[in-house]
């Protein structure tokens, strides 16, 4: 099945395309193929600096099967590493909290803060043991603005060339200024990539998100994304209300609109950011950093979601919420930012609901590569993307 010529009509230009065969989204083979070509070579997004905000603050966590802990050490630095013992390789540490150092639970080795092996009972009478060989794995961790991304591939180049233009496109927003206001976990049953596709096109909100986003109709730019429009998607380039982006490793949408779309109907917005300038005043950009990562840029503020393959038919979702600081500090915020969390949480479910019935569908032997619609060019970008990285020679 992963001959390139499977894939050729997904290739395609969208409205000539097909979508991926259905086998790349329940086989083991791709699923593996995709960790290995994907996920251990780029830069995958983690979450936001503010989850280790003080010394000694850790989170571990399986990233496609690799155990890691991210940690900021004494003098304030973020290290991320191999959560694998060098002694017989026990996961050292679980979840999340605030230590001094690291104990493996099996036979007592330290690891200080920044990964040096402090602490190995009993093995003084090990010949030519020596603690400095034996320190924690590190990984590479860089940093886009306070969101921090690991890669497991000691010769990728930076993040920065890997996300390229975005950087400058998304700079107004300033994220050094975003603070995470809530996160939350959940599990979805379906293939990473069904999930992505999802939250990157606007062809299914009439249908999935009925009564929730597809009732904010405001204008052309807000109709678009409703997905309710008779325009061709991204049509009218710098002046469309929708216009579409394709970078090397990402896809934006961004749309012209008033309001917000960060809230269901009838809810009340917070001030805008200050530093928002052009079409980031006026609207929203929904930017898609490849390979798993949604950022949906507001006028008031975003929120990210991440997501993390657990199999080929299962995925975590990571939401995270961020607000300009000053936002954060207003009187009315914890009442208000109810309404961002209802917004994201409610039109989630729907989508999870959806995308669980889509893993189902294509999991069938009846189900076969299907056409692509033009308000679904942004998933199709994506799909030649994956397409480019798994055709690579073995
Ligand atoms: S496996 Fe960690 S101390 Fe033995
Ligand atoms: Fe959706």
């Amino acid at each position: 099945m992963l001959q390139a010529d499977i894939f050729q009509n997904v290739r395609k230009p969208a409205l000539e395309a097909e979508t991926m065969p259905p086998e790349c989204y329940t086989s083991r083979e791709f699923f593996d193929r995709e960790v290995k070509h994907i996920f251990m070579k780029r830069w995958n997004f983690i979450g936001h600096d503010g989850q280790v905000a003080k010394p000694g603050d850790y989170m571990a966590f399986d990233l496609v099967g690799v155990p890691v802990i991210v940690v900021r050490d004494r003098v304030g630095e973020i290290h991320a590493f191999a959560n694998t013992c060098r002694h017989r390789g026990c996961r050292v540490i679980s979840g999340t909290g605030n230590v001094r150092a690291f104990k493996c639970g099996y036979h007592g080795w330290v690891y200080n803060l920044d990964g040096r092996l402090t602490g190995a009972p009993q093995m003084e009478h090990s010949k030519g043991f020596d603690k400095a060989d034996y320190g924690l794995f590190p990984i590479r961790l860089e940093k886009w603005g306070r969101f921090m991304f690991i890669n497991f591939d000691k010769s990728a180049p930076p993040l920065k060339a890997q996300l390229g233009d975005l950087v400058d496109k998304l700079e107004s927003y300033n994220f050094d200024d975003m603070e995470l206001v809530r996160r939350r976990e959940l599990e979805v049953g379906c293939n990473w990539k069904i999930y992505y596709e999802n939250v990157q096109e606007p062809y299914h909100t009439p249908h999935v998100h009925t009564t929730t986003l597809a009732t904010k109709n405001e204008d052309e730019g807000a109709t678009v994304m409703s997905g309710n429009s008779g325009l061709l998607f991204g049509e009218g380039g710098d002046n469309a209300p929708v216009k579409l982006e394709f970078g090397k490793n990402y896809s934006s949408l961004v749309g012209r609109h008033i309001g917000s779309r960060g809230l269901l109907p009838g809810r009340e917005p917070f001030p805008p950011i200050k530093s928002l300038e052009g079409r980031t005043r006026d609207g929203s950009i929904w930017s898609y950093p490849f390979p798993a990562t949604t950022i949906s840029c507001q006028r008031e503020g975003m929120w990210y979601v991440e997501i993390q393959p657990l199999g080929p038919d299962r995925s975590k979702l990571v939401l995270g919420t961020c607000f300009p600081k000053e936002t954060t500090q207003r009187p009315d915020f914890a009442e208000k930012v109810q309404g961002y969390y209802e917004r994201l949480d409610v039109t989630t479910a729907e989508d999870v609901v959806i995308t669980e019935q889509q893993q189902a569908g294509v999991s069938s032997p009846f189900a076969t590569a299907g056409r692509v619609c033009h308000l679904e060019a942004v998933a199709h970008s994506f799909r030649r993307w994956v397409v480019d990285q798994v055709s690579q020679a073995a």
